[in-house]
């Protein structure tokens, strides 16, 4: 396997050297390039390194996501500054305006252990520029403005507190400072802007003790050369020799960061899934799309089952308030939770995934159905190449009687209502691992005769 995951790179190596010969167009250098740089994911296992930083975070699975800035203030969207293309004087107001109260980061911890979530990731410094913190490098900051506090510093006290890990959001394009759009074309600009991202990096992985998980995001307009990125990692893990960082410096990092998606990555290659409850990242008072608890359940299924982490968004308003919905949802979540948490949680790679009404996670032998739509009395599995030893409902311990025959798994004698909201488990014990095959069913289960039926 291993020589042939090098032939396939050699080969695409050895295109791109025959490329470059025959002084082909820059466009078509550059596809090889991304090739080779997808190749090299895809197939990127674990370091031995990487296996020990990053347990718990495989252990986790879930966590929160938190946007929170002068924008949540302005309440109408983080990428408002931009997208309206607000005037920085304009803009600045909202800095003075942000007033979160004391105490609300415990809240939003409470919140997040309540929901069956083991990590957050607190936006620092989003694109516009704003830093929570108590930098020394620039004075548009929480200390030094409208909060009058370190932001940060209560996060972190915050989730401490409520036992959870402790990550940073920080993106790298800046709306503010002076030298964040023309360090792409100005190399003083360049020097100066790269110093100032990694004196920030540098603060915040100094002043706040062991810090979990570094998030990078948005690294407009320079590349890895231009950030200095390999410089910015080899910093970071010097500061914080457990951490984990993610993929948005344009190096690999640690995992992968799917947005607004459920994609799991191939070949071992660690990966979370980052997304909104409705469908902004920052606050915005009209944005009333909210996803249900049962969608949000159905999500954390299929990251788990295929081996990967969910993080879920909240927006505070700027008075560190959480949007009413977003509490109601995540406190569904979490009672959910309080019975289903171990097969979601600890879901080994699961195979069978073909239901109109439920997902699937397993533990070992162990097929967890999870029935969101139900259907009431009965359901079946299709296709299941293992045979079922025993089969309850998780919420009441109750045995769930069942036949089986080569093509169906048929779960009899349910209740009529669900027993269990918004999604209903039944733990299905194998002989084997289970796996699912729905072709066989299709090819081999009886079809009638021609015009005659038995
Ligand atoms: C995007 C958006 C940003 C958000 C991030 C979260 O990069 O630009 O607003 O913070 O996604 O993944």
């Amino acid at each position: 396997m291993d020589s042939f995951k090098i032939n396939r790179r050699n080969m695409l190596m050895g295109t791109g050297a025959s490329l470059a010969s025959l002084a082909l167009s820059g466009r078509a250098e550059a596809a090889m390039k991304a090739a080779v740089a997808a190749q090299d994911e895809a197939e990127a296992q674990p370091t031995p390194d990487q296996v020990r930083r990053m347990q718990w975070w495989h252990a986790a699975k879930f966590g929160m996501f938190i946007h929170f800035g002068c924008y949540s203030q302005h309440a109408r969207h983080e990428w408002a500054m931009e997208d309206e293309a607000i005037p920085l004087v304009e803009y600045q107001q909202f800095s003075q305006e942000f007033r979160p109260k004391p105490g609300s980061q415990r809240a939003w911890a409470k919140l997040a252990k309540a929901a069956g979530m083991k990590y957050m990731v607190m936006t620092t410094k989003h694109h516009e520029g704003f830093c929570n913190w108590d930098t020394k490098l620039t004075d548009y900051n929480a200390v030094k403005q409208g909060p009058k506090q370190d932001l940060v510093r209560e996060y972190v006290e915050a989730a401490r507190a409520e036992g959870m890990r402790v990550g940073f959001y920080y993106s790298l394009m800046d709306w503010h400072h002076p030298d964040g759009a023309r360090c792409a074309t100005d190399e003083d600009a360049r020097k100066r802007f790269v110093e100032y991202t990694h004196g920030l990096i540098r603060e915040l992985l100094t002043n706040y003790g062991k810090i979990d998980v570094l998030w990078y995001d948005v690294a407009w307009p320079l590349d890895a050369q231009g950030w200095e990125s390999e410089r910015m990692n080899k910093m970071v893990f010097e500061l914080q020799p457990d951490i984990i960082v993610n993929n948005r410096n344009h190096l690999p990092g640690d995992f992968s960061t799917p947005e607004q998606k459920i994609v799991a990555s191939n070949g071992g290659r660690a990966w979370e899934s980052c997304m909104t409850l409705n469908d902004s990242w920052g606050f915005q008072r009209a944005d009333d799309n909210w996803k249900s608890s049962k969608t949000i359940i159905r999500n954390l299924i299929s990251c788990t089952r295929d081996g990967g982490n969910y993080l879920l968004n909240i927006g505070p308003r700027g008075d560190g308030s959480i949007p009413e919905e977003s509490v109601r949802v995540l406190s569904e979540v979490g009672k959910w939770m309080e019975t289903n948490a171990d097969p979601v949680r600890n879901s080994d790679l699961c195979q069978p995934r073909r239901s109109t009404y439920a997902s699937f996670t397993r533990i070992g032998n162990t097929l967890y159905m999870h029935v969101h739509f139900w259907p009431g009395g009965d359901v079946a599995i299709s296709g299941l190449q293992t045979k079922v030893k025993s089969a309850r409902l998780m919420k009441t311990g109750q045995d769930v009687k069942f036949t089986q025959d080569p093509y169906r798994v048929h779960l009899v004698g349910l209740p009529m209502e669900a027993p269990d909201s918004p999604v209903t488990t039944i733990a299905i014990e194998c002989e084997s691992e289970p796996k699912q095959d729905t072709d066989f069913v299709r090819k081999n289960k009886p079809r009638g005769g021609v015009g005659i039926e038995a």
